[in-house]
């Protein structure tokens, strides 16, 4: 079986390559490497014995991806590909709007002239928006979002939701995730981003690293225990097999799933900070800075649903993702 990776050079996307390939599948990524680095393509071979094939194009670029369904038997997409930079949409909104809806649909349309019918989506918790009660659960109206980029995933959810429901033999899976961190147990994979981190765990990362001075904590008065806000922190390697399972269920099956990965328990900041320190006895330099525009206090999964549809459960302790962010923090240049 022969699966398309869009994004496949990124964060999620490079983990989920190498799942994919150690369980026996042919992988062939597209990616366009504006916020990825080449060099991945070469760790995922020396992680896997394997390299993918890898397509340096534009999702958007009908083109081009007609050649790569033309050169490969593709069976199914995972589509990570799209710019995912909360604050900076708000600044470029239509950019965001044009390039995650473009690519997206430009590669539904190439699918159906191939007919390639199965789908996995990168989608994100921020779709229950600012008034669902936590935990999420994926039957909650998921119909806003705080940012440019939380709405081009609300609409693509719509977009492919409307798309399976006048083409009922295809299937399409949105895997919500909450705050992936950490990395592959190798040390070569992980969360590097382009300029200053905009994540807690890259700019962690840093400061340990000694490349940035402290870390700001943005906010310690919402109403949470410790004052600090609470996410659902999950190990990209348990992320990365949560496509696996999805891509074998839509292997079976018909229709649209939304699927919630994420542990299920808040970890606050302060929290994730004192883990890290204790993982990799490391002193981290911070102060508490004024709120963040646009964060919420606090929200975690109810992954229940993952585990009954997909038989996916979170596996790694916040002690494994601390320890394996710093592996891959420290040995990067
Ligand atoms: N934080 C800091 N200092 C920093 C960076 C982050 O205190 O330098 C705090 C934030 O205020 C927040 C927590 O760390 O409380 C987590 O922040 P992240 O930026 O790592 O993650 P978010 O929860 O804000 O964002 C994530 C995904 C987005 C997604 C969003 C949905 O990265 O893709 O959840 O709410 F849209």
């Amino acid at each position: 079986m022969t699966v398309l990776v869009t994004g496949g050079a990124g964060y999620i996307g490079s983990h989920t390559v190498v799942e994919l390939q150690s369980a026996g599948y042919e992988v062939v990524v597209a990616d366009d490497l504006s916020n990825a680095k080449a060099d991945v393509i070469d760790r995922i071979e020396t992680i896997t014995g394997k390299r993918p094939v890898f397509y340096k194009i534009d999702c958007a670029d009908k083109a081009a991806l007609r050649g790569v369904f033309e050169n490969h038997p593709i069976d199914a997409v995972i589509h990570f590909a799209g710019f995912k930079a909360v604050g900076e949409s708000v600044q470029k909104p239509l950019q965001y709007y044009r390039n995650n809806l473009d690519s997206t649909m430009t590669l539904m349309e190439v699918m159906e002239e191939f007919d390639c019918k199965k789908f996995v989506f990168s989608s994100s918790a921020t779709v229950y928006g600012p008034n669902n009660p936590y935990p999420y659960k994926e039957e909650m109206p998921a119909i806003q979002s705080s940012s440019p980029y939380g709405w081009t995933k609300v609409m693509i959810e719509r977009i492919l939701t409307d798309y399976v429901t006048a083409h009922p033999d295809c299937c399409a899976i949105l895997l919500r995730y909450f705050n992936p961190i950490g990395s592959h147990e190798s040390g070569l994979l992980g969360d590097d981003p382009n300029g200053i981190p905009n994540n807690l765990m890259p700019y962690i990362g840093r400061v340990a690293a000694g490349k940035l001075e402290k870390l700001t904590i943005f906010g310690d008065d919402y109403p949470t225990p410790d004052g600090t806000c609470q996410r659902d922190y999950l190990h990209v390697v348990d992320l990365a097999v949560g496509h696996l399972k999805a891509l074998e269920y839509a292997r079976e099956h018909e229709g649209v799933e939304a699927v919630n990965l994420g542990t299920g328990n808040g970890v606050s900041v302060m929290e994730l900070v004192h883990a890290f320190e204790k993982a990799n006895n490391i002193t981290l330099s911070y102060v508490v800075g004024p709120r963040r525009d646009g964060d919420l206090p606090a929200f975690w999964a109810d992954a229940s649903k993952a585990q009954i549809l997909l038989g996916w459960k979170a596996t790694h302790s916040v002690e494994d993702m601390c320890r394996s962010a710093w592996d891959f923090a420290r040995n990067s240049k």
